[in-house]
């Protein structure tokens, strides 16, 4: 770089906004779908924090199939950008698809959820939750919250996230981690909910048939499958929140407003307000610094006694 220009970009550093200091980036992003409320905003805080920061965002939404991953993946190879992004939908498959990357020289940042590849250098980082930690954490609520009735036995029902997504392995792992130290709880009925309102609806529904065993707790990987499962518990007559325990992942506003009301009684935040982080890292990457290889983010447990007074607090 010439005097001149080193000097020209000093002068103009002293009045652009920090995120437009860099090179301008073009970043192709794979986003899983628009699944869930918790979805819909860390699609918006991408989009913003890309605007923001002056990054030409290539956005692409997989509809929740690897297959359109792959190929959105491939077509960002194919258009040459800087620095590509994505959220896989499940955790593995991604071998041959990030070594293509790999080869065209495109660093390739994970986001939200991670992958299990042979060869750790296929990606540069991940940043996003801590999923094991999530489910520990629901796990403890009810602990806690089975403590204050010691004779009882709780059958707890189960509402998994998408098959073979991380979010959906990990929660289930954390969650029974944490549970198999109390003998009383016990996991009576488990299956996929797809993560969405409508799956998660159908599910409880057919759990609630079941008739062999009381329903005493429900373990819904996200919110929205929670507030799905609500809608079917009501419809069988029964009080969401006081008959069944309902415990969930996420924290988006739907779920501390079905906590006011009552029908919800925990949820474990998720944040996906992950853009502004994604798009400082990827000026990173791109311009070669050294960056953490997992990067996780921070989060609370909001039960329903807080939900009125935390609601005007939340961003998404
Ligand atoms: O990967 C994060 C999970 O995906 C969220 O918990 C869920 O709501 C979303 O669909």
């Amino acid at each position: 770089m010439t005097a001149r220009r080193r000097t020209l970009i000093t002068a103009a550093a002293l009045w652009l906004p920090v995120a437009a200091f860099a090179a301008p980036i073009t970043m192709g992003f794979s986003q899983v779908g628009a699944e869930s409320e918790w979805r819909t905003a860390n699609t918006a805080s991408i989009k913003a924090a890309a605007k923001a920061a002056g990054v030409t965002l290539k956005f692409a939404d997989a509809q929740q199939k690897q297959e359109n991953q792959v190929k959105a993946i491939r077509s960002f190879i194919a258009q040459k950008v800087d620095v590509i992004a994505f959220s896989p939908v499940v955790e593995s498959g991604w071998d041959t698809v990030l070594k293509e990357a790999k080869a065209a020289n495109i660093p390739v940042i994970l986001t939200d959820r991670a992958v299990k590849v042979a060869d750790a250098s296929l990606y540069v980082t991940f940043i996003g939750s801590d999923f094991v930690e999530e489910g520990r954490k629901a796990a403890r609520w009810l602990l806690e919250r089975a403590a204050k009735t010691p004779n009882a036995a709780l059958n707890i029902v189960e509402l998994q996230g998408t098959v073979g997504s991380a979010p959906a392995i990990d929660r289930k792992k954390g969650f029974e981690e944490v549970i198999k130290s109390n003998p009383r709880l016990q996991i009576i009925r488990s299956q996929s909910g797809e993560f969405t309102r409508a799956k998660g609806k159908e599910v409880m529904e057919s759990f609630l048939k079941q008739r062999d065993k009381k329903i005493d707790v429900l373990f819904a990987h996200n919110d929205d499958m929670a507030i799905g499962a609500i809608q079917a518990i009501e419809e069988a007559g029964l009080k969401p929140g006081q008959d069944i325990v309902i415990i969930s992942i996420d924290g988006v506003r739907g779920a501390f407003e079905a906590m006011k009301a009552g029908k919800l009684n925990v949820t474990v935040e998720c944040n996906p307000l992950l853009g502004p982080q994604l798009m400082r890292l990827a000026q990173d990457v791109v311009t070669k610094k050294p960056v953490e290889k997992r990067i996780t983010v921070e989060e609370g447990v909001f039960p329903a006694e807080v939900a009125a007074k935390e609601l005007p607090n939340r961003k998404y």
